[in-house]
């Protein structure tokens, strides 16, 4: 038997210009890619959608692209809200976008965004419940109060998006071509649900608590056609982790960041709304009670020691 060689991995420099480049054409899709409306018809709420450089405008902006009917966009923040909605109507016309001011944890304004959809366009068909916070205490310094207020924004959103928009989704409108109910509702957990190492212990619960709800509902919402699942994201550059990036990039270590995951690089938000869309589509119709890892494949091993299996 002949022994194992590793591969041989590229120059690290030669990798990191290869990232660079590969990002640059990431994020350059909705300019470069011509418009499919796998979205068409499509009435979607997405929450935490006013970072700039976050993964909810990200995705506001590629289901525009794809032709949604109507975006109702939420943000806790409304300071970016107002250029959102207008990058929206200025590039595509026929989208119809509602932003609101809110909390994704209160029970009267999620509620309240499935009533108003339903009375304004009939029919819900996708609820993206992305509006998360990032805890940063160690153990002995975590309060009750920190980790209850981590379950509220990242687990009770959650549950509120699944409860109210599932009622929504359920109930049939032919006149406004949904003769069935049906619909897809995605939450954005992370790798940190999974598994340890990727965030503190309050965030990692919370977010643990998203993969769960996606099974449960999954099941606990059958033979209805409204699909359950939960995107987990890795190492994404947003508004959430600038801190981490800026600290690596003062250190000049920019190319080692996300270098533990196979691909060896980290990713941008326009990633995570890919898989955000594919969720959303009917090209996701028999996905469900999945969470769904999109992190270059760093959830996908054990660690190991860089030699025989790595
Ligand atoms: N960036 C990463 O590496 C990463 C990794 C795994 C999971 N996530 C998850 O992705 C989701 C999106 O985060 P992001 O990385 O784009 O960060 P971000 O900070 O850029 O965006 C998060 C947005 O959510 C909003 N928000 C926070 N609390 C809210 C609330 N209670 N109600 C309404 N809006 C609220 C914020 O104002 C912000 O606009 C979060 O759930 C986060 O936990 C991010």
């Amino acid at each position: 038997m002949s022994a194992y060689k590793k591969p041989q991995n590229q120059d690290p420099k030669v990798h990191y210009e290869n990232t660079k480049a590969r990002i640059q054409k990431i994020q350059s899709h909705l300019d470069t890619s011509p418009r499919s409306f796998r979205l068409k018809d499509k009435v979607i709420i997405i929450t935490g959608v006013g970072s700039l450089k976050g993964i909810g405008r990200a995705s506001a902006l590629l289901f525009a692209h794809e032709g949604a009917k109507h975006l109702y966009l939420i943000d806790f923040d409304s300071t970016n809200l107002p250029d959102l909605k207008t990058s929206i109507e200025k590039r595509y016309p026929d989208v119809k976008t509602t932003t609101l001011q809110g909390d994704a944890a209160d029970e009267s304004l999620i509620s309240g965004v499935c009533d108003r959809a339903m009375q304004e366009e009939g029919r819900l068909d996708v609820f993206f419940a992305n509006a998360g916070i990032a805890t940063k205490n160690p153990l002995e310094t975590t309060t009750a109060e920190s980790f209850m207020n981590a379950m509220r924004v990242n687990s009770l959103s959650c549950f509120l998006a699944i409860k109210h928009a599932s009622a929504a989704m359920r109930k049939p409108n032919a006149s406004r071509g949904k003769p069935t109910s049906g619909g897809s509702i995605i939450l954005t957990a992370s790798v940190a649900g999974l598994r340890s190492g990727a965030g503190t212990i309050d965030y990692s619960a919370s977010k643990a608590a998203v993969n769960s709800m996606a099974k449960t509902s999954a099941y606990q919402l059958q033979k209805l056609d409204i699909r359950v699942n939960s995107i987990c994201p890795g190492l994404i550059e947003t508004g959430m982790t600038t801190d981490t990036f800026e600290y690596a990039r003062s250190r000049g270590a920019d190319a080692k960041i996300g270098q533990l995951n196979p691909l060896g690089r980290f990713g941008v938000p326009e990633e995570i709304a890919q898989a955000a869309l594919f969720l959303a589509s009917d090209d996701s119709s028999y996905v469900n009670g999945q969470n769904v890892a999109v992190d270059g494949g760093l959830s996908a091993s054990h660690p190991v020691v860089p030699g025989r299996w790595a």
